[in-house]
């Protein structure tokens, strides 16, 4: 059975993956304190007893005004870490699978679907730290992958601690009657976590390199939301819940909406996503 150690695994994608996963893999799943990431002597010492095949690594600090807020505890965490679990997993041939950001994008003024080629300048500490953190990955381990992930959503679950995203957003928004504001200067993906979960098995396989990870979107994120609320068949108007937020990233045109091109070739059509919409539609069909 492949052996793979989770980092992260308490996190919203952690704990979907283990639970989607734990029956097909032998997982190991070490506490801070078993595996500090942050340690290059923790992580040495912990790969040396444990020797796994694959590494996922999805422990961040993931809250980008938090990352804004402590850029050194950013730095430590996203860049260190991912750096000697990349280099450690190198040393013992394991495959390093990395979750990046679609915020790599953030400071891109192109239109349309963005692709890994594209020269990057990210606005804020998290893109910059994620940034750096493939950069580093890629120079201590060739066959490292990092997918650029976006923002991800699911159903409230009882099993699971509760999660603010775009859908678990949108049911408080709708039970308080509270409307919710979405930027029209904004373009993005927005992908049901499910989906993710499902595809990671196949990036096992990829090629080292960096690959956008997610759905392709091209409303932007007020049509988005506007779209998902007609699917939703509330009895509330529309004008109740969602809101245009005109003002918002009046520097330029906010895009961070990714191809999947890439992906898709390089594992021949096994990893594939629905768009943003289609989505949505199936997301619903489990969820409504
Ligand atoms: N969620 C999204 O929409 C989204 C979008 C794009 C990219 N991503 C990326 O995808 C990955 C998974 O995201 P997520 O939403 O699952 O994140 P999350 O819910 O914030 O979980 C982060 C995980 O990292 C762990 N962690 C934080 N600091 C750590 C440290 N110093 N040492 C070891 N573990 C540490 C946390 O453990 P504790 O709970 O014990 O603190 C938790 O298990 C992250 O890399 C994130 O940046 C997420």
């Amino acid at each position: 059975m492949t052996t793979i150690l989770v980092t992260g695994a308490s996190g919203f994608v952690g704990r979907r993956f283990v639970k989607r996963w734990g029956n097909d893999y032998h997982l190991l799943l070490p506490s801070h304190s078993e595996l500090n990431i942050c340690s290059e002597a923790s992580v040495s010492a912990y790969f040396h007893t444990h020797r796994p095949d694959v590494v996922l690594h999805l422990a961040a600090l993931s809250n980008t005004g938090y990352c804004e807020q402590h850029p050194d505890e950013s730095f430590k965490v996203n860049v260190l870490g991912t750096q000697h679990l990349a280099e450690n997993a190198a040393k013992c041939a394991a495959k390093f699978i990395f979750f990046s950001s679609d915020q790599i994008y953030n400071g891109n003024w192109e239109e349309g679907p963005l692709s890994e080629d594209m020269p990057v300048a990210p606005e804020n500490h998290y893109g910059k730290h994620k940034l750096e953190a493939e950069q580093r990955m890629m120079q201590a381990n060739a066959e490292a992958v990092a997918l650029r992930a976006t923002w991800m959503y699911d159903a409230d679950n009882p099993e699971f601690p509760p999660h603010a995203d775009f859908a678990t957003n949108f049911a408080r928004a709708i039970a308080e009657g509270t409307p919710l504001r979405f930027a029209t200067r904004e373009y993005r993906g927005i992908t049901w976590v499910a989906e993710v979960v499902e595809n990671l098995p196949h990036t096992f396989s990829l090629p080292g390199g960096v690959y956008n990870f997610g759905a392709e979107n091209h409303l932007n994120t007020y049509q988005t939301a506007c779209r998902y609320f007609k699917m939703l068949q509330c009895r509330l108007p529309l004008s109740e819940i969602v809101l245009a937020d005109t003002e918002r990233f009046p520097e330029h045109i906010r895009n961070i909406s990714i191809s999947n091109q890439k992906i898709t070739q390089a594992s021949a059509g096994a990893i594939r996503f629905n768009d943003t919409l289609k989505g949505f539609k199936r997301f619903l069909e489990v969820h409504r």
